[in-house]
């Protein structure tokens, strides 16, 4: 019933049915790709950095792109228009050890298009490929590039250019499939990733709209891609990565995490925020992952307006544990009168 395993190879990197957590600015950090690894993600990728950031040493630049061993196969990713500033930044996230090393041409984002960077580069293959030659030059590691389809419907060419970046030397290519100007509307266009995938010989991670276990099936279904890559949907369940293995290993459709559950995941991935990040920033950049845990209990608005004041690791500790003690009586109370009450009508 299900489809055979795919192999995802990138450099010594061998992934089997490989489920990737996207790169995504604000989200895909150190703490969340530990757990979202955890949970069953194959292969993480850094937030994007700034070729000059790194080239000229930024700490907060540098911080993005500290990988630990714990969160197993990684890659880090960066951004530019600047050929040599790129090799110089890919040089630089080369001393980190990553797998490997991703370059971006992809964000449709105003303040990166408008000096140059992400998807505006796919209006100018000849730079992209100026890019790519030169990292590939200045490093080791294997370089993949993560892109969208092109600048608009009228204007697609994503398989031009990754014809040309695999001539180059590139190990695998990630297709987001929308182009610039659809941003993040309409359907990802999976037609185009297998149009892609059919005219290539290096691996294809397909991006785009894959929201379960079901969606990452048909996307290897439909597209024959060798690794699904997953973004916005980690934001509202990232144990959606357990649910895709157990569904493509399995064939298993497992329940949603119950509240308990969602609870404990909750403070284990605080626990990693304060332990990567300090408890300053590690709590503060927790705050909008409380929804993702919390969002369907029925007072969450004031709870989140109660934890957003709670600054100290600890009594945050103390207020969730407290939390959950609440709701684990309540499960065991609506237990026993379900209980009981199948009793009395038996
Ligand atoms: C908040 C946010 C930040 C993102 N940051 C990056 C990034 O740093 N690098 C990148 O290549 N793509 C970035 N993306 C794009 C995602 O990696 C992915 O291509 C896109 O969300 C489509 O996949 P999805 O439908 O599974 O969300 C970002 C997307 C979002 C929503």
């Amino acid at each position: 019933m299900f489809s055979e395993k795919r192999i995802l190879e990138i450099g010594e990197l061998r992934l089997e049915n490989a489920l990737v957590l996207a790169p995504m600015e604000g989200y895909s950090d150190l703490p969340f790709r530990v757990l979202c690894r955890r949970l069953g993600s194959s292969l993480g990728i850094t937030e994007f950095t700034n070729c000059h950031a790194l080239a000229t040493g930024g700490e907060g630049s540098l911080r993005k792109v500290a990988i630990v061993d714990e969160e197993g196969p990684v890659a880090c990713q960066i951004y530019g228009n600047e050929p040599q500033r790129m090799g110089q930044a890919a040089r630089v996230v080369e001393e980190s050890n990553p797998d490997f090393i991703d370059l971006n041409f992809g964000c449709p984002a105003r303040k990166i298009r408008s000096v140059g960077c992400g998807s505006q580069l796919m209006r100018d293959p000849d730079l992209v490929v100026a890019i790519v030659r030169e990292v590939i030059a200045q490093v080791a590691k294997p370089v993949s590039c993560k892109m969208r389809l092109g600048w608009d419907e009228d204007s697609i060419n994503v398989v031009e250019i990754c014809l040309r970046l695999q001539d180059l030397g590139v190990k695998a290519v990630t297709i987001h499939g929308r182009t610039r100007c659809q941003k993040y509307l309409g359907q990802a266009d999976w037609d185009w990733i297998a149009r892609v995938k059919e005219a290539l010989e290096i691996p294809v991670i397909g991006n785009g709209d894959v929201c379960s276990g079901e969606d990452a099936q048909r996307m290897f279904e439909h597209t024959g891609v060798d690794a699904v890559m997953i973004g916005r949907a980690t934001f509202r369940k990232p144990w959606i990565f357990r649910e895709a293995r157990a569904f493509l290993d399995k064939g298993e459709s497992l329940p949603s995490p119950s509240l308990l559950e969602r609870m404990d995941l909750l403070l284990e991935h605080l626990a990693l925020s304060v332990q990567y990040k300090g408890p300053v920033k590690g709590l503060r950049d927790m705050r909008k992952f409380y929804p993702t845990y919390l969002g369907d209990l029925t007072d969450f608005p004031a709870l989140r307006r109660e934890l957003v004041c709670v600054d100290e690791w600890s009594a945050l500790q103390d207020t969730l544990l407290g939390l959950r003690e609440n709701a684990t009586q309540n499960a065991t109370q609506n237990a026993t009168h379900v209980a009981n009450s199948m009793g009395g009508h038996s």
